[in-house]
């Protein structure tokens, strides 16, 4: 199969699911509901999932183990997203090509919305059938890389940074590691639990490069894409002063730096078995335009 027909693959995997979990969990008519699957619904690349699932099989386990556990990464991801938009973080009008969630339905629904994101990502693997001693290690570890010491760290450190005469190339990959990297490295440890913990340190070391890719071709888009491509307002990052890697290597070494973490992910990716869809996986976040 092509790395194009097996990504759409694990996205309509990961589709058909969330909606099935979502009917479950989300059944009455009200606004909440209603907020939870504008945000959640037809909506991004699910790079997070594919990369679970990729890992998963490349390991030789079930994806169907890991459909809660892809679901809930993806709600804390649609909620840190929901927040990071608000007019007291980025203050984003436009998500993954329509209206934020605050714009949409209040800033009061939209701080709700990531909250109810937040719990119900729990819920849903705390109900998970046969819940093992496997499935409770993942959410340990969800909860800590999306946590205090995690994504939320990061991104009051990105706040703090922002206008911040105070900065150096530490900072920035501090920053980097906490705010995105965490949340990519999440799917694919997650994996590596399911499957007897194999590669776990690789994975662990994969995923930081990979996240630092992620997040330093998310700043590139910034200033060279566009909306209709990227689905959020161009050109914000200089606008507001962040913190960035273009504000501290400029946009031409930015683009050498994500060259250098490309190779090091495919460097860790040689010690991995059944890599071939992890490669193009990678080499599809180094070229990626949206
Ligand atoms: C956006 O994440 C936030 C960053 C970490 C840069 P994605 O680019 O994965 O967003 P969606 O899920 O595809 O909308
Ligand atoms: C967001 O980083 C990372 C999160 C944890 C949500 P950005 O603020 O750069 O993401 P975009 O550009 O709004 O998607
Ligand atoms: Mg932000
Ligand atoms: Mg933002
Ligand atoms: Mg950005």
């Amino acid at each position: 199969m092509s790395f194009k027909d097996k990504y759409a693959y694990y996205k309509s995997f990961f589709e058909d699911n969330l909606a099935k979990i979502l009917d479950c969990y989300c059944l009455e008519d009200n606004v909440l509901n209603e907020a939870i699957k504008y945000s959640i619904f037809d909506a991004g690349k699910r790079v997070r999932p594919v990369l679970m699932y990729s890992v998963c099989e490349a390991l030789g386990g079930n994806i169907e183990d890991l459909i809660e556990h892809s679901i809930a990464l993806e709600m804390i991801h649609t909620y840190s997203l929901i927040h990071d938009d608000l007019p007291c973080m980025d203050n984003d009008d436009y998500r993954r090509g329509k209206l934020s969630t605050h714009k949409k339905y209040g800033e009061d629904i939209g701080v709700l919305t990531g909250d109810a994101l937040l719990n119900l990502a729990f819920e849903v693997v705390l109900n998970k059938t046969n819940f093992s001693s496997k499935d409770a290690l993942s959410l340990s570890l969800l909860s800590k890389l999306a946590g205090s010491k995690g994504m939320i760290k990061g991104q009051i450190l990105d706040l703090q940074s922002e206008k911040s005469i105070n900065f150096n190339e530490k900072l920035l990959l501090d920053i980097y590691h906490n705010k995105t990297a965490k949340l990519i490295t999440a799917p694919i440890l997650i994996s590596s639990v399911c499957c007897k913990k194999k590669y776990f340190n690789e994975l662990s070391e994969f995923g930081y490069n990979l996240g630092i890719l992620f997040q330093f071709v998310d700043d590139v888009m910034d200033v060279e894409s566009d909306f209709s491509k990227m689905g959020k307002t161009p050109n914000k990052d200089r606008e507001v002063d962040k913190l960035t890697s273009i504000k501290i290597y400029g946009l031409e070494e930015t683009k050498k730096k994500c060259i250098e973490y490309h190779k090091k992910c495919i460097e860790i990716l040689k010690k991995i078995p059944n890599n071939e869809f992890l490669i193009d996986f990678t080499n599809y976040m180094l070229t990626r335009k949206s």
